[in-house]
Formats: structure tokens, sequence, C-alpha cells
């Protein structure tokens, strides 16, 4: 079965038609394989072939491929009446028909956590509600999930899904609110096109963590996407965050040259920018608390610090292991969020809030100052430079 946009473009629908057509156009059919899997737009004399054997236009092959370049969303602005009537506005609707009766399968006293999936649950969530939306949805890369989700959809599939999601965080975003997604580059390119035009952009952070081994004939992929948007022009809330200067962990002494200036640096850290070094993916079986991903709670205590306030409305509908959830919890915002899987290892984390208290009271303690202690000791002993010499 082909599922993806290209494929059902060309009518074809098993391996023969694909072997008929390839023939027809003398296209190879590993050539159509990749239009269809990348779910590109044909080039070169491959197109000519393409609209000769199925003899239609360019901009009719386009609109079948959702391809909408400026002219052709010109003209639909331009017929924009006229399309309505043609498809009419009963067949556009995101308004949920269905009544919502799921309670939450776990509550604490900030938050309330739902065993179902995200996007009937969001259907049902109070729109314009949420001071902050954090997302880290499946990759797609075929990975097993307790839940037993399918993570090998085509592309196609997975950015409709995907649309879909993106769309209902949106709707429950308040004015002033913060969304952020976490995926993988390639995804983020597509996640932000959605989000351009209906949020604005603020930043696409690069999280420096390996995720893969090399590539041949590829750079080494070394980064994640964090994708920072609020919906209207300012957010209601950016607490700055500041980090410590980086020193050399065995002697204490300065990497970077301050040019002179460092009696000028602000005593409360430097600056943080939208190129974070300083996270690491979880693998200290003292805090893993599944087997498959779970995000650094370093990460959920940065951003939810840096985008909300106590008492805040927090939604994540990828549950996971539940590190928004707890890092919500100990931070005093309020939270929902939702996991179609299993959600054991969720509330096994809060039967260790302990654990993961001291473990944010200790990432507090190494933010928001030039030098921590640890490094105010070292730098002692080998007689570097201080604030206060
Ligand atoms: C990448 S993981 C999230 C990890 C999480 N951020 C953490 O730190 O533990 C994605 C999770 O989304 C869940 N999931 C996938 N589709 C879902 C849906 N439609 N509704 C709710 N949860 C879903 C999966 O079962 C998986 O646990």
């Amino acid at each position: 079965m082909f599922t993806n946009n290209f494929f059902k473009a060309l009518n074809i629908k098993n391996q023969k038609e694909l072997l008929s057509f390839s023939k027809k156009t003398s296209i190879p059919v590993p050539k159509l394989k990749m239009y269809n899997e990348e779910s590109i737009f044909p080039f070169n004399s491959d197109l000519n072939k393409i609209l000769n054997e199925l003899d239609i236009t360019e901009f009719e092959l386009k609109l079948k491929l959702g391809i909408l370049d400026s002219d052709t969303i010109d003209l639909l602005a331009k017929y924009s009446s006229e399309i309505t009537t043609l498809i009419k506005d009963s067949q556009y609707t995101r308004e949920s028909t269905k009544k919502y009766n799921k309670s939450p399968i776990f509550k604490t006293d900030f938050g309330m956590l739902y065993q179902d999936d995200s996007l009937t649950l969001m259907e049902n969530l109070p729109k314009n509600s949420f001071d902050l939306i954090f997302a880290d949805p499946p990759f797609n890369l075929n990975k097993k999930y307790e839940s037993k989700i399918n993570d090998q959809l085509s592309k196609t599939e997975y950015l409709k899904w995907t649309e879909t999601w993106v769309l209902r965080c949106i709707d429950l975003l308040k004015e002033g609110g913060s969304f952020f997604v976490w995926n993988l580059p390639v995804w983020n390119t597509y996640i932000s096109s959605i989000l351009n035009k209906y949020l604005n952009f603020r930043q696409w952070i690069t999280v420096d963590i390996k995720y893969q081994l090399p590539i041949p004939n590829k750079l080494y992929p070394a980064h994640y996407s964090l994708l920072y948007y609020t919906k209207g022009k300012k957010p209601n809330t950016f607490n700055n965050q500041r980090l410590p200067i980086e020193i050399c962990r065995h002697c204490g002494g300065d990497i970077k040259d301050y040019g002179g200036y460092k009696n000028k640096l602000n005593k409360n850290g430097l600056n943080l920018t939208d190129v974070w070094h300083d996270l690491s993916p979880v693998r200290h079986s003292k805090y893993k608390s599944r087997e498959s991903n779970e995000l650094p709670i370093k990460l959920l205590e940065r951003v939810i610090s840096m985008a909300s306030n106590e008492g805040d409305l927090i939604f994540d509908p990828f549950g996971g292991s539940g590190t928004t959830f707890i890092v919500s919890e100990i931070l005093k915002r309020k939270w929902i969020g939702s996991e179609i899987g299993p959600v054991d290892s969720i509330i096994k984390r809060f039967e260790d809030i302990d654990l993961h208290k001291k473990q944010i009271l200790d990432i507090q303690k190494k933010k928001n100052v030039l030098f921590t202690e640890e490094m105010i000791n070292i730098r002692t002993k080998n007689e570097h430079w201080l604030p206060e010499s």
C-alpha cells in the first residue's frame, strides 16, 4: 500500500502499477520512489514526462501534491469565494462534536494526567487557556515505544498527523503564550512552516546532542532542534536565564578570552544563547525512568523557568516518562498532559519526587551565576581571577 501523496497523485497503488508507470514514462523506479518517499516535486525532464502521461497541467499536479507557491496562493485567494462554494464549508471543520467523558488517570497538587490519544484530549480542552505548551512527539524513526504506536508512518501520513496536533496546540495556547517543539531538524522544517502561519517565530534553538552514528557522505548529525514560538508579538513571560562562564575542567582556568572585559561580565552569568551545549542524553540508571526516549530534566527546567511563572498552566501532549510534568510540579506550575501508552513510569517519577527536587536544586545552583561554588573553589586554589579580585 502506497500512502504518500506523490503516488496517490500518479494513481499508483501497487508495485505492478509502479513498474508500468516507470515503463511508460521511462523514469526509473528508484527515482519515482525517491520523489514519493521524500514528497518532493519532480524536476527537469521527469516533470514533463509525468504531466504528459497524466494529461494534466503543472498547476493541477501542484494542487494534488499540496504544493502552494505564491502564484498559486494568489490564484486561490482571487477565486476564494468560488472555491469555498465548490467544496462547501461543511467539509472543513475542526470542531469536535463528540462528548468527552474520560477522567484523569493520575492527579497531583498541580496537575492532571490523561491516558489517552492527545488529539482527542486536545479537542476537549479549553481553547486559549495555556501559558506554555511543550511537545516532544515521536520522530517516526521506527522506535519501539511502550505504547506500541506505529513509529514508521509514510512521510505524508506523519506530516498530516503532525499538522493536526500542531494546529490543536495552537488553538489551546493563550495570547502571549509560548510553544516549544522538540524534534529532529528535518521535521522541524515542516513544523516551522505550519507555525509561521499562525504564531510569531522567536527562536530556533540548537541543542548540541549527538543522537546517531556518523552517516557516510553526510555531515555528522549532532543537534536536535527546539522551536520556540509565541502567540502574538510578545511573550507574556520571558525570564532570562544565565549561565556560568566555561572554564578548564582540570585547572579551573579560562577557556575563552573576554578581551579585557572580564570585569564587565554580569555577576549573574552570561546570556543564554540559542545554541545549547550543556545538555546530555539521560543515560544514568538512577535518573532514567524507562527504556525509550526521555528528555533531560535540565532542558525542561530551563524551558519552564524561562517561559512561565509559578501558577501558570502548561500542556504536554506526549507525556512519555513525564519529564515536563515532574518539572512543572516541582516548579509549582499547573499542568495537563496525556500519554497514549503505559503511564506507570510517570507515576513512579512522582513517587521519587524528592530525588528530582534535589536534581532541580542542583541545576538551579549552577545557573544565574558567573561562577558556581565548585568553580570558585578550584579557581581560588589555582589562583585564577574571580569577580572580587
Ligand atoms: C518522544 S516520547 C516523549 C518523551 C518525553 N518528552 C519524556 O521526556 O519522557 C513520545 C511519547 O508520545 C507518546 N505518544 C505518541 N502518540 C501519542 C498520542 N497520539 N497521544 C498521546 N501520546 C502519544 C508515545 O507513547 C511516547 O511515549
